[in-house]
């Protein structure tokens, strides 16, 4: 899913409540994992659904704040911007995410 800025456009992959609070739900496009989560304040984010330590699915992770934890091993991944929090390291793609009139819009390769 490498794509450039003008490849990119605003897709309606869900609607907002079939994502349970403080949880995740898997969205496969073109055979690719996207784990859209969602915290306690209705805010939606997504992320690559595979930890960069072993490839936890990170949908099926625990959501606090701005933070998913990994349900493998417990790293702790920044649900804005995809970054592992220290002591760990590494990343995972972070994909924008926009609600609309209670749907879910991904910017995706088109
Ligand atoms: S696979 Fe995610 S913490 Fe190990």
């Amino acid at each position: 899913m490498n794509a450039t800025a003008e490849d990119m456009t605003w897709q309606d992959v869900a609607g907002l409540a079939d994502i349970p609070p403080l949880g995740g739900r898997v969205l496969v496009i073109a055979s690719h994992e996207i784990a859209l989560l969602r915290n306690e304040d209705g805010e939606v984010f997504a992320l690559d659904n595979l930890c960069p330590h072993k490839g936890g699915p990170l949908a099926e992770g625990t959501v606090t704040g701005y933070t998913v934890h990994c349900p493998l091993h417990g790293w702790r991944i920044d649900l804005s911007c995809g970054q592992v929090r220290e002591p760990d390291c590494g990343s995972v793609r972070a994909w924008d995410v926009r609600i609309e009139a209670g749907r879910v819009l991904l910017r995706l390769p088109r």
